[in-house]
């Protein structure tokens, strides 16, 4: 990004970073990065063409890595879901490929959007962006924030009534899948006083972003971990990070999650 004045952030920064976070945890070899990354992206788009594609090509090159990793073992998560399913069971062989597949799509464009979503909350309030920018300690409590005004995923894994149960006046029978509506709970104005409000300073205690119980994030400390590193970056390298375009013209995408195309910024690179 730094050899040019502007650019999509999105394609630039918010895909890639967590993309090879992903490849570095699974062990994906460095030379099969970027054909990795094309499967998954063309896996998880919305065409039904590219899925039929990629899907196929996905799951041999997943089932090649996890042999690999069993003649070669390494320093990886891989490495220890083979252990856990070859030496103590508690893996099926189909459990341990759809396991690393579910990593792949939960950890990825989840966190793609928290960058994406929280780059531009950032942008569009000023006053807290400076905030930030003085004030570094306040990152994790910014984090907690930008997960609750706009968070990546909209609803939780689904969930399904085992009675009939009765949440605020409606019935929901028992035998039924309920969408859990995440972002919707997270502007709860009987949990968050002016909840449609950004305050990176606010009290965030019982936002649902990761979800709840027993399904609750297994990823939610690493995506923390990567958005403090991605934010605390761009404000080092760009301190002066602007929207190129008005917030009206961008376009948002997603139906479980929930994120930006595009987000085109102009950059400014810190004095040395
Ligand atoms: C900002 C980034 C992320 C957000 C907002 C997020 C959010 C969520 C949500 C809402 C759920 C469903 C929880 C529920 O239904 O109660 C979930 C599940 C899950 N997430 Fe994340 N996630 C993120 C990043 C990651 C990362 C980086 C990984 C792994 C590398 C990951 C792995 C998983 C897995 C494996 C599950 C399924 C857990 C289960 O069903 O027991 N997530 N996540």
């Amino acid at each position: 990004m730094a050899a040019h004045p502007q650019a999509d952030l999105m394609h630039d920064y918010a895909y890639p970073l967590p993309m090879g976070v992903l490849c570095e945890l699974l062990g994906v070899p460095l030379p099969d990065r970027d054909v990795f990354h094309h499967w998954v992206e063309a896996r998880m788009s919305n065409d039904p063409a590219r899925i039929m594609q990629s899907a196929p090509a996905l799951l041999a090159y997943l089932r090649q890595l996890v042999d690999g990793k069993r003649e070669a073992p390494g320093e990886d998560l891989l490495t220890d879901l083979v252990h856990a399913s070859d030496e103590e069971g508690s893996l099926t062989p189909q459990e341990l490929v759809s396991t690393t597949f579910l990593l792949l799509v939960a950890g990825h464009e989840t966190t793609v959007n928290l960058i994406g979503n929280g780059t531009l909350a950032l942008l569009q309030h000023p006053r807290q962006l400076d905030a930030l920018r003085t004030d570094r300690s306040l990152m994790p409590a910014a984090i907690e924030e930008l997960l609750r005004y706009e968070g990546p995923v909209n609803t939780a894994s689904l969930r399904y009534t085992t009675e009939p149960v009765e949440i605020g006046g409606v019935l929901i029978p028992a035998h039924q899948a309920v969408a859990v509506a995440l972002t919707s709970a997270n502007r709860d104005d009987l949990q968050f006083p002016d909840p449609t409000r950004l305050d990176i300073t606010r009290a965030t205690t019982g936002h649902i972003a990761f979800g709840h119980g027993i399904h609750y994030c297994v990823g939610a400390r690493l995506a923390r971990m990567e958005a403090e590193i991605a934010f605390s970056a761009l404000l080092d390298r760009f301190p002066d990070t602007r929207l190129a375009c008005e917030a009206d013209a961008l376009s948002w995408h997603g139906t479980m999650f929930r994120g930006l195309r595009a987000l085109p910024v102009h950059l400014t690179r810190a004095q040395p």
